[in-house]
């Protein structure tokens, strides 16, 4: 299963989700690919400790690299990636201007990413779970996760513009589905972080989550604000692997769970 880790908004815990989530499903057992979309590298960084590897997403996206040359294991066991790192900021670009010949037809710019990952190569189906670490902007790449994505995550911090940028990321989606003949992607849900519980004020904003996407679709588990998070990230280590006891990797703990319950899929193990 692919999932997305999508907000049109910055800085409201895309990529915490993505290093978390897939730390605490690979310790349940199951084979983990994290896609790092972002020039920004950070997911990278958190997974390997490095921003700089040889080999990234650029290579596979436009460089024809075969996605086996580019994969590496993260420190983190049962975790591979696909890094990236800075030599990746032109993608929106060169995927905007860049149109390529596949076997039999013209590859569209948003199906770029689905076309290297899952038909010139069969790499995702070596894993159970593939998470795509999206970046903050509704751009070409982020719509190639989406085109390529059977499930999207959107995370929020409860203050007002992420939830803007939830709304407008679901348009998206939903354009993107509407496009394209096909099953598409579904929301498969809201996870609140950055959780404040005595911010009376951000109560409110969490309150009107449900209205907008259906109860059923917003996770129980809210990943509560810590500051531990901010240490991890000096250390550049997951959260769940830098402080497993404290409560902000319990609250990872509980969200793994919970997604499992939702998306479980036999393992390929
Ligand atoms: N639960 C939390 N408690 C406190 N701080 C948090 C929490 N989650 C994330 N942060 C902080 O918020 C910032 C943004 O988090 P993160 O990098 O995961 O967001 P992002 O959506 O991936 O950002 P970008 O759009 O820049 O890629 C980080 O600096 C992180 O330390
Ligand atoms: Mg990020």
């Amino acid at each position: 299963m692919i999932v997305a880790i999508v907000n049109e908004k910055g800085g409201v815990g895309k990529t915490h989700t993505a290093v978390n989530l897939a730390s605490v499903i690979a310790m349940k057992g199951y084979k983990v690919l994290v896609v790092d979309l972002d020039a920004a590298a950070k997911a990278s960084l958190i997974l390997t400790q490095n921003e700089n590897n040889k080999k990234t997403i650029k290579d596979i996206l436009f460089d024809k690299a075969d996605p086996a040359d580019v994969v590496i294991p993260s420190q983190v066991p049962g975790v591979d990636i696909i890094p990236s790192s800075k030599a990746f900021y032109q993608a929106d670009t060169r995927l905007s201007n860049e149109q390529i010949e596949g076997a039999d037809s013209i590859i569209y710019p948003e199906e770029r990413l689905s076309y290297a990952l899952t038909v010139t190569s069969n790499i995702t189906e070596q894993y159970d779970y593939v998470f795509l670490d999206c970046p903050a902007k509704l751009d070409k790449v982020t719509l190639n996760a989406i085109y390529m994505a059977d499930r999207a995550i959107i995370p929020v911090f409860p203050t007002r513009w992420p939830l803007e940028g939830m709304m407008t990321t679901l348009t998206k989606i939903e354009q993107v589905n509407n496009r394209h003949a096909r099953n598409g992607i579904k929301l498969d849900g809201v996870i609140i972080s950055s959780f404040k519980t005595r911010a009376n004020i951000l109560k409110a904003c969490i309150s009107s989550v449900p209205d907008l996407v259906g109860e059923e679709r917003v996770y129980k588990t809210t990943i509560r604000d810590a500051a531990v998070i901010g240490e991890s990230e000096w250390e550049n280590l997951p959260v769940v692997m830098y402080a497993p006891k404290s409560a902000i990797a319990q609250d990872y703990f509980r969200f793994g769970d919970e997604f499992i319950q939702r998306n479980e899929v036999t393992t390929n193990g």
